[in-house]
C-alpha cells in the first residue's frame, strides 16, 4: 500500500518542472520564527539595501534564484564568473552578491547576524554571516558584460558598488510590498500553473511594451505549448526605458483585447535588469523555470543594450549546455518584422521579401516618436498600446 502511494506521489510530481538544482528554495520566516527573528534582527548591525539588492533578497527567499540561499560566496562568485557555474557544477551565469564598504566589513565576524533594511528604514531580512570578501569590479565587470566600458549600465551599476562582499543564507522577514505587488511567488505560479491543468508553459521575459515582433513571438510558441506566462521585469531599469507602471497598463490593454484568456497569464518578475545581454538570457531562463516554465523565449539581442553584444549571441550561448542541464526548452526566434508585402509578420525564415518591405522600429526610435507626439505606425504597435503610452506620458509631462 505504502508504495503505491509513494509511486502516486512521484506521477503526480512528474508533471511539474523540477526547479534548477531539484529543491524550490523557501526563506521566508513565518509565524513564531518570524516575531523572534524580528526582535534579533532590532538588536542587530544592519545595512541598507540598495533597490537592486532588495528584490535580490526577495527573490532568492522566494525561491526564483534556487539552488541559491543567501548572497553568493567566494567560491561560488569567482567560479560563476569564470566558468557561469556554480562550485558544485551547477550552471549559474550571473554573480548574485551583496556588496558592503571596508568599514562595514571591519565591525563584522563570520557567524554575525545582519540585519536588512530598505531605503525606506524598513526591517526586511537577515543575512548570517559565513564569508566578507574583497572583488575587483572591473574583473566582474569585463566577465558579466564582456565589457568594462562605464558606459554600460550594468559596467556602471558595477563600478558604483561597494568593494567587499558580504555573503551567507538570508531569511525574509517583510515582503516589500511594491515588488509584492502583481507578483506570484514561484510556488504560487506552479500551483496556478498545476490548477489551470497547463503542463508546457511558455515564458516570455521583456522590458518593454509588448509592440508586434514581441506578439508574434509569444503566439507562435503558444501554438506549441498550453499556456504563455508573460513575466515582465520591473525591477531597477535604465533612466529612458519605459517605467513599469506605465507599461503594465499596455499589457492589460493589449491582453485584454487580443490574448485568449484561458491560455495567458501576466504575472511580474520584479528583478533588477542587468542588460548583460548572453549571460543574462541564462540567468532569465534558469530563474523562470524555478517560476514552473517548461519554455523559454530568446529572440533578438535578448538583455541587450547598444550595440555591445551580437544580434543572436544570447541563443548562441546555450550551445555551451546540455538540454537535461538547462531543464528548461529555449526556443530561439529570429528578428521579427511586419512585411508589407506577405501583409503578416514574419522572419527571414518565411518572408523572400528585400528589407525595403520590412516595418521594424529600434526601442530608441520608438521612445524619441512618443516624446515627440508621433504615433509609431500599427504595424509596430497595436494602437491601443499605443493610446496608453501617448495617455501616460502626457499625463507624466502635466504633472513635472
Ligand atoms: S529584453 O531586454 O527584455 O530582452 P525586450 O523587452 O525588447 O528586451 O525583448 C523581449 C524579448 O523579445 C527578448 O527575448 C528579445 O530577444 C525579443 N525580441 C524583441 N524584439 C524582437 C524582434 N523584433 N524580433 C525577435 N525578437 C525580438
Amino acid at each position: 500500500m505504502l508504495i503505491a502511494i509513494i509511486t502516486l506521489c512521484r506521477k503526480e510530481n512528474d508533471s511539474v518542472i523540477e526547479p534548477h538544482g531539484g529543491l524550490l528554495i523557501n526563506r521566508i520566516a513565518e509565524d513564531t520564527e518570524r516575531k523572534s527573528l524580528l526582535e534579533k534582527a532590532a538588536w542587530s548591525p544592519s545595512i541598507t539595501l540598495t533597490s537592486w539588492s532588495l528584490s535580490d533578497l526577495y527573490l532568492i527567499a522566494t525561491g526564483a534564484f534556487s539552488p541559491l540561499t543567501g548572497f553568493m560566496k567566494q567560491a561560488d562568485y569567482v567560479n560563476v564568473l569564470k566558468e557561469m557555474r556554480l562550485e558544485n557544477g551547477t550552471i549559474w551565469s550571473l554573480p548574485i552578491t551583496l556588496s558592503v564598504s571596508k568599514e562595514m566589513v571591519e565591525t563584522l565576524s563570520p557567524g554575525d547576524t545582519v540585519s536588512l533594511k530598505g531605503e525606506d528604514g524598513k526591517i526586511y531580512g537577515l543575512l548570517q554571516v559565513e564569508e566578507m570578501y574583497e572583488y575587483s569590479k572591473k574583473a566582474e565587470a569585463f566577465f558579466v558584460y564582456g565589457t568594462v566600458d562605464p558606459d554600460h549600465p550594468g559596467v556602471q551599476k558595477t563600478l558604483e558598488k561597494e568593494d567587499y562582499n558580504l555573503a551567507g543564507p538570508i531569511t525574509l522577514l517583510t515582503h516589500p510590498e511594491k515588488l509584492r505587488e502583481n507578483f506570484q511567488t514561484p510556488a504560487e505560479l506552479r500551483t496556478t500553473f498545476e490548477e489551470l491543468g497547463w503542463k508546457s508553459i511558455v515564458a516570455f521575459q521583456t522590458r518593454n511594451p509588448i509592440h508586434r515582433a514581441h506578439e508574434y513571438l509569444q503566439k507562435t510558441a503558444l501554438e506549441i505549448v498550453d499556456g504563455l506566462l508573460i513575466h515582465p521585469l520591473v525591477g531597477d531599469t535604465k533612466k529612458d526605458d519605459i517605467p513599469a507602471p506605465i507599461r503594465m497598463k499596455s499589457y492589460d490593454v493589449l491582453l485584454k483585447n487580443y490574448y485568449p484568456k484561458d491560455r495567458v497569464m501576466l504575472s511580474v518578475f520584479p528583478a533588477a535588469m542587468r542588460y548583460a545581454g548572453p549571460r543574462e538570457a541564462v540567468f532569465h531562463s534558469l530563474v523562470r523555470k524555478n517560476f514552473g516554465c517548461t519554455h523559454f523565449i530568446v529572440g533578438r539581442d535578448h538583455a541587450g543594450v547598444g550595440d555591445y553584444y551580437g544580434t543572436y549571441d544570447a541563443q548562441k550561448i546555450f550551445e555551451q549546455f546540455s538540454k537535461e542541464e538547462l531543464g528548461i526548452e529555449i526556443l530561439a526566434f529570429e528578428h521579427a518584422f511586419y512585411c508589407i508585402t506577405c501583409a503578416s509578420m514574419a522572419t527571414a525564415k518565411t518572408c523572400p521579401h528585400e528589407a525595403n518591405f520590412h516595418i521594424h522600429l529600434s526601442g530608441t526610435k520608438v521612445r524619441e516618436m512618443l516624446k515627440n507626439g508621433q504615433i509609431p505606425p500599427k504595424e509596430f504597435s497595436r494602437p491601443e498600446v499605443i493610446e496608453v503610452l501617448m495617455d501616460e506620458m502626457n499625463r507624466t509631462n502635466e504633472e513635472k
